[in-house]
């Protein structure tokens, strides 16, 4: 700390630009070391921000004494590099989605993290987007009985989303993990730990990606929820993470990038077969939210939430669908080796 403030790095600078923003706007923390391998992003987000370090190195910023969090924001096959590497240096970690590609990967970050020399947390956006919350919240209230149905949809347009170098187009970065780990995150957080998975897959969009652009799985969660999750890549549609909770008493249909979400209840209607629409405000992407939650669980020693297990089970559950696909369907048991 300096002056009072958590001093924060942040390691790639895109999607690291809402952490950066983060920091800047959290009362506690301000943005003291910036890193990218892009020499003008970098120089830009140094000015604007006004770090003291400005590195393409992010070691740089791992042997910094007087840095205290770090947020890594890097493309996806360097995340368990650059966590680990900033865990061992005792620096708090707030790290992207997915957490890793690989279940060795998840295995190095944990046993990093077990050591307690810092606190890490995942970031999961979805569950800060309003839309999810609040669906969560009537659903732990009960307002549609019990669970027996949940799916989630991650149909995103990758076309125009390769990434700086094309990073994204790699056949180490299964698009289920990739992009696809925020909808079953979303299921997970919904319906808790994916048992079973039996997955499908097809590649007729990206035709010069190197994975299959379509993966469905059939998850079997605790108390016989059944669960269905669609990654799509090369979908000609705007960007959607439409969900649907089906419970014994109701439904609920909700998205991250639409204004309302809708719940027909019996609790709520008296029985009635209708839509209520309840307004919530889009912040799809509020990694703020999740920047001031980590930062209190740092201030006040708490516990995180979004932890290191919650990403490698996410990691796990989309890597067993990948396998069943692989597999020609065949049920994948999700490696239950985590707290
Ligand atoms: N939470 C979300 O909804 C969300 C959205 C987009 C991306 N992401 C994640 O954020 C991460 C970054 O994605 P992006 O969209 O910003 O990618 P991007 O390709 O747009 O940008 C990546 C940046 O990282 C820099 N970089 C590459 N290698 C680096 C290294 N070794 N050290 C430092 N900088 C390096 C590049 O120069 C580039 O500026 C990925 O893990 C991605 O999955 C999350």
């Amino acid at each position: 700390m300096k002056d009072g403030k958590f001093q924060a790095g942040v390691i790639g600078l895109r999607m690291g630009n809402s952490h950066c923003i983060g920091y800047r706007d959290n009362p506690h923390c301000e943005v003291a070391a910036v890193c990218d391998t892009t020499p003008a992003l970098l120089e830009q987000r140094k000015k604007e921000y006004n770090a003291r370090l400005a590195t393409t190195n992010y070691m740089d910023i791992v042997n910094d004494p007087d840095i205290d969090i770090i947020s890594v924001a890097s493309p996806d096959y360097f995340h368990a590099e650059h966590c680990i590497a900033a865990l061992k240096a005792g620096k708090h970690v707030m790290c992207e989605k997915p957490m890793t590609l690989t279940m060795e990967q998840s295995k190095g970050i944990i046993a990093e993290v077990e050591k307690g020399k810092a606190k890490f947390m995942i970031g999961q956006v979805c569950r800060y987007a309003p839309g999810f919350m609040l669906a969560k919240r009537l659903i732990d209230d009960g307002m549609i009985g019990e669970l027996y149905f949940v799916e989630s949809e991650y149909a995103h347009n990758y076309g125009h989303a390769r990434g700086v170098g094309d990073w994204r187009v790699d056949a180490r970065r299964e698009p289920m993990v990739g992009g696809g780990c925020h909808a079953v995150d979303l299921l997970r957080w919904i319906a808790g730990d994916a048992i079973e998975v039996c997955g499908f897959a097809n590649h007729k969009c990206l035709k010069d990606w190197p994975v299959n652009d379509c993966t469905i799985a059939i998850i079997k969660f605790p108390n016989n929820v059944i669960g269905k999750s669609m990654t799509s890549i090369g979908c000609v549609r705007p960007y959607t993470m439409r969900s649907v909770f089906y419970g014994t008493q109701g439904t609920i249909i909700t998205d991250n990038t639409s204004p309302t979400i809708q719940i027909c209840s019996n609790k709520l209607m008296q029985g009635k077969l209708d839509w209520a629409t309840l307004p919530v405000n889009i912040a799809n992407h509020n990694v703020s939210a999740e920047i001031n939650e980590f930062v209190d669980c740092i201030l006040n020693d708490k516990p995180v939430l979004t932890n290191v297990y919650e990403g490698a089970k996410t990691v796990a559950t989309a890597l067993a669908a990948a396998k069943s696909a692989a597999l020609g369907g065949q049920p994948v048991k999700v490696e239950d080796m985590f707290k």
